[in-house]
């Protein structure tokens, strides 16, 4: 009998949770929808989504919806048959794709890449591959507690800051949702983009446009930033290095070449993991002091900071353990 009881209680707790999520999400048609089909393939990640939604309020639904939206959007205009139910396929082969990484990381602790050349072949140089590589890192955007941590320190730090008719340049936009940001404030910016991937110069403008902007004030790029950086010298109002550098074999003299581009006062986003494998990551960072080095032998100076740890862990603990550390700051030039 008392058996009995407590499976009853548990079934009752388990629906309350369940109406308490539908009712929360379900105004927002396009991320109820990406929730419910990423809920049904997979378990796991069903978990992890339930914790962020049951934490959340209005306003990350709001922009959650938003995200989704224009993803979708942009994916259909380059490829129609795409549907919420595919970018949720999409979504968990990346979280696939990252987890394989993980473990190779646990095991090495060493990323799999050293040379770049190899990376481009495998991944950069793929269209339909970087089409799900945007897609993927797009809606990571909305479920992953870190990747929105570094999103809001973003808005908060850099966009709130951008004033009008400033000059910005985003290196690496992958699925340009950072640039777009800016343009939902200021939809008469100048923009330059510059991506090694066709696909991601493609991507990234048309979130742009999606979000506001008029495609005559951006200016894309095809390169590899390690060769050519093609931005006049002290030019730069704003300069946003989201997650770039770690992908870059010759991460410093970019940097350092970089720093020359920037007006005095102009500001800088930059983020990068230590111990965040991925496949295509070449360079290694398993301390927070390595990252500060590094900026400041770059030329660089910190305005402000955060490191950004999973579960509330401390910065000593991950460092020790090799456990992800999401690093992000805005910077000047010295
Ligand atoms: C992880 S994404 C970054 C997305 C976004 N900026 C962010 O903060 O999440 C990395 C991007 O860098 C681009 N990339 C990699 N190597 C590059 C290079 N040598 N020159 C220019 N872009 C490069 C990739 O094509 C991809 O779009």
């Amino acid at each position: 009998m008392k058996q009995k009881l407590e499976v009853v209680e548990i079934l009752c707790r388990v629906n309350f949770m369940k109406t308490k999520i539908k009712n929360k999400i379900s105004k927002y048609k396009n991320y109820s929808s990406l929730v419910n089909f990423i809920s049904k393939k997979n378990i796991f990640q069903k978990k992890s989504i339930n914790k962020i939604i049951l934490s959340k309020n209005k306003n990350y639904f709001q922009d959650a919806e938003s995200i989704t939206k224009r993803i979708l959007k942009v994916s259909r205009l380059i490829n129609k048959k795409i549907n919420l139910e595919k970018i949720a396929k999409i979504y968990l082969w990346y979280t696939d794709l990252l987890k394989k990484e993980e473990l190779y990381f646990e095991k090495k602790r060493n990323y799999r890449h050293k040379s770049y050349k190899k990376v481009f072949e495998q991944v950069y140089n793929r269209p339909t591959y970087m089409f799900n590589y945007a897609i993927g890192l797009g809606v990571s955007q909305l479920f992953w507690e870190n990747h929105l941590k570094v999103f809001q320190f973003y808005q908060k730090n850099l966009v709130k800051k951008v004033k009008k008719n400033s000059l910005i340049a985003e290196i690496g936009m992958g699925h340009g949702l950072f640039t777009a940001e800016i343009f939902k404030k200021h939809s008469k910016t100048d923009s330059l983009m510059f991506d090694v991937s066709d696909m991601c110069l493609n991507f990234a403008k048309k979130m742009s446009v999606v979000s506001g902007a008029n495609v005559k004030n951006i200016k894309t790029s095809k390169v590899d930033i390690q060769k050519k950086v093609p931005i006049a010298d002290g030019s730069l109002d704003i300069l946003l290095l989201g997650e770039i550098i770690e992908h870059l074999a010759k991460g410093k003299k970019v940097m350092k070449t970089l720093s020359k581009k920037m007006k005095k006062n102009g500001l800088c986003y930059f983020s990068t993991p230590a111990n965040g494998p991925a496949e295509d990551h070449i360079l290694l960072f398993t301390k927070v002091n390595q990252i500060r080095n590094f900026i400041k032998e770059c030329s660089w100076k910190i305005i402000k900071e955060s490191p950004i740890t999973l579960k509330g862990m401390s910065i000593d603990f991950a460092e020790k353990n090799s456990k992800v550390i999401n690093y992000c700051a805005i910077l000047q030039r010295k």
